[in-house]
């Protein structure tokens, strides 16, 4: 199968509003990101992107600083930087605030050390900044946006990622679940309490103490427990999108060679048994085999072998070539115009 012409992808795109670039370290991920993002907002349509990627490279390629909060790049293309550290610390707040609300203000110490050491755990990132995601992924829809593009952290990273919510929401099903069969317990409890307490006024008496309290606790069990049903509503409605194929697109990057080659076959496998079959795979970085210089024809020769190997492995995905360039592209109309380039 001959590699489709790149105009194709933003075409092939096109409908799906939520597009993931993924693929190992180094490969192009935000450059063909950025340039998606700059291609559909040139074209009118309003885009966010998002990036996981902690280095700032798309706030580089960009031109533009960019933070945790959206920054309009042009009047269709709005762009996020998600920083690791601010959202780990954004979250772990919000975990105390709920914590706060229904634990026994003694333990809170204990608690808040806890929760300190939690926060460098490993998982604890990844975590936080997947519920960031989600978040925004949802929220993008509500917001109007034709298109919402992530640009991915390396591949094993971000393939974690798509497969937590499952976990979690099974996670946060089994905590409700306990909680629910505590809550009827007490319940019955108090129901058994309040009979034998009939006709019995010191009894009663006492009760009138002990039952405001029990009343404050769960409801502020309550409360926590709706904190998690919300948190696993989000996961479940962001795994609904993630694995609808009309609204999601995963687009993997790879460059020809040895490795990256190797990676993708592992990234696609994972993908595969999640469910989430990629939409395209975009070779980048292809020299054209018409250069003068022999260390570029080289070059050009050996990823033309490559090549086939990769036209092999991946027959079931179209491909798309883009072609290096000469210096980084960088800014919205270069960023563009790479998409556009109908043959190099
Ligand atoms: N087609 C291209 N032509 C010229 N330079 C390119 C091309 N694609 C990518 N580059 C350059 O290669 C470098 C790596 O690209 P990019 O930052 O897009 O990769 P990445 O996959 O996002 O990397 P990371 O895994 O570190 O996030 C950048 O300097 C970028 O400008
Ligand atoms: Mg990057």
């Amino acid at each position: 199968m001959a590699l489709h012409p790149l105009h194709g992808l933003v075409e092939q795109l096109a409908p799906q509003p939520i597009i993931f670039i993924g693929g190992k370290g180094g490969v192009g991920k935000t450059t063909t990101a950025a340039a998606l993002a700059s291609y559909y907002a040139n074209q009118g349509k309003k885009t966010l992107i998002v990036s996981t990627d902690p280095a700032h490279s798309l706030g580089d390629v960009l031109n533009t600083k960019l933070n945790n909060a959206k920054t309009a790049i042009s009047p269709y293309l709005d762009a996020i930087e998600l920083n690791p550290d601010v959202i780990v610390d954004e979250h772990f707040a919000q975990v105390e605030r709920t914590i706060t609300s229904y634990a026994n203000p003694d333990m809170m110490p204990k608690i808040r050390e806890h929760l300190r050491l939690s926060k460098s755990a490993p998982g604890a990132q990844e975590a936080a900044m997947l519920e960031s995601m989600c978040q925004h992924l949802v929220a993008a829809a509500d917001a109007g946006y034709e298109h919402i593009i992530f640009d991915t952290a390396p591949t094993g990273h971000t393939l974690r990622l798509l497969v937590l919510p499952e976990m979690m929401g099974a996670w946060t099903d089994g905590l409700l679940a306990q909680q629910r069969r505590q809550a009827k317990l007490r319940s019955v409890a108090t129901h058994l309490d309040s009979h034998n307490q009939k006709g019995n006024q010191t009894k009663n008496h006492q009760n009138d103490v002990a039952n405001p309290f029990a009343t404050k606790k769960s409801d502020r069990w309550e409360q926590a427990v709706s904190v998690l049903e919300k948190r696993k509503q989000l996961f479940r409605q962001a795994g609904l999108l993630l694995h609808d194929r009309t609204q999601t697109a995963i687009v993997l990057v790879m460059t020809a060679d040895v490795l990256p080659l190797a990676e993708t076959k592992r990234a696609i496998e994972q993908l595969e048994d999640s469910k989430l079959t990629p939409a395209a795979i975009v070779i980048n970085q292809l020299i054209s085999t018409t250069q003068s210089d022999e260390f570029w024809r080289r070059r050009a020769e050996r990823q033309q072998q490559l090549m086939q190997d990769i036209e092999k492995n991946f027959s079931k995905y179209p491909l798309y070539p883009i072609y290096l360039q000469q210096t980084d592209v960088r800014g919205t109309d270069a960023l563009s115009r790479l998409l556009s380039t109908v043959s190099q």
